[in-house]
């Protein structure tokens, strides 16, 4: 029946996720939270209003002052919110190890988790999640031009940990990251725990050949004549309802040395290195913009073809809380701009892409 296609969907039944090397972990959402009382409540998406404000997330490594100061203030609000409320940073991290580490079957097959990783559904998803936890913090300070800043790393300026994350006194800070990247520790897309778990950072290349070599690999990664062609090397596999797909694109696993080169490296890289505590870091949304912003970049260089004319990537759907605590049900289809969804970013230099790196 594969064959015949279908679109992947969340189910209501939620259940423990599974994390290799540690077992079962509870990640579902609140089910008794509030007035809603229970999953049955859900209601299709709809675009914001037009007219409400354009956020524009800027680069986190020049933040201005009175930004910083506001989402620093709508993170340690959402910090402080009880555990069981699904706007607190607790219930948003589950999310993450909810799509991923197991804790749906897919909606119709009772046996085959949902994974919005190494497929497809990995930038749709990640772009309306990181969209929804930024209106939900714009709720909280009762700001709707809030926006997430971005961690700017295919910039050379921007390869290392942005320093606004590194003040241990601020709503920003996550103990759980590895000590030996920062400060002012050059990020390198060649990292691999592997390699580096128990020694100190290769010290072999220098900085500046380091962030050469990463934006030629950025350059790769997003350029690269087939990955402009065959939107599949750039995103992931298709992946339809019923099935386990893991082949991821080309952006997707440039990410994931991000993520392994901020995480604790310790044997299960929390926080950042691992799905299901990756979220707990504030970091996590500005590794997330920025990944969203690359893939607005290569849908500019593609005249925003959409990447997959297929009912079953654009009919896929995820269910989230909304900025108005309402379980709201959300398509692929609904991600593709991020205009309707009223954000943007702010321009900056893109380095890597004249090929004279
Ligand atoms: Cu869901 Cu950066 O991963």
């Amino acid at each position: 029946d594969h064959a015949m296609g279908a679109p992947v969907e969340t189910p209501l039944a939620c259940h423990d996720a599974k994390v290799d090397g540690i077992g079962p972990v509870k990640c579902c959402p609140p089910y008794d939270w509030g007035h809603l009382g229970h999953w049955g409540e859900i209601v299709d998406f709809k675009f914001p209003s037009p007219s409400s404000p354009m956020r524009v997330r800027k680069p986190a490594h020049r933040l201005d002052h009175v930004n910083l100061l506001k989402y620093k203030e709508a993170i340690r609000l959402m910090k402080a919110l009880p555990d069981d409320d699904p706007w607190s940073l607790t219930q948003q991290a589950k999310i993450h190890c909810a799509y991923c580490n197991g804790a749906y079957y897919q909606k119709g097959y009772n046996k085959i988790p949902l994974q919005v990783h190494s497929n497809w559904l990995f930038l749709p998803f990640h772009r309306l999640y990181i969209y929804f936890f930024e209106r939900i913090l714009g709720k909280l300070i009762g700001d709707e031009t809030l926006a997430i800043p971005f961690w700017n790393y295919d910039a050379p300026i921007g390869m290392e940990m942005p320093s606004i994350f590194l003040d241990s006194s601020s709503s920003l800070y996550d103990e759980n990251r590895d000590d030996r990247h920062h400060p002012l520790r050059v990020l390198d897309y060649d990292y691999t725990i592997k390699g580096s778990k128990n020694c100190p950072p290769t010290e072999s290349i220098s900085p500046k050949d380091t962030m050469t070599n990463n934006m030629c690999k950025m350059r790769y990664s997003v350029f690269r004549d087939d990955n402009l062609l065959i939107p599949e090397l750039f995103m992931g596999a298709p992946v339809r309802g019923g099935e386990s797909i893991e082949s991821h694109g080309s952006l997707e696993g440039l990410h994931n040395t991000v993520h392994n080169w901020t995480g604790l490296p310790i044997s299960f890289n929390f926080d950042m290195g691992n799905f299901f505590t990756a979220a707990r870091d504030p970091m996590f949304f500005s590794h997330h913009a920025n990944v969203d912003r690359l893939w607005e970049i290569y849908r500019k260089s593609r005249r925003y073809k959409t990447e997959f004319n297929d009912s079953d990537w654009l009919d896929s759907s995820f269910l989230f809380y909304d900025e108005n605590k309402q379980l709201v049900r959300v398509k692929v289809r609904d991600s593709l701009k991020p205009s309707d969804l009223r954000y943007t970013y702010e321009d900056v230099e893109i380095p890597w892409r004249s090929s004279a790196i």
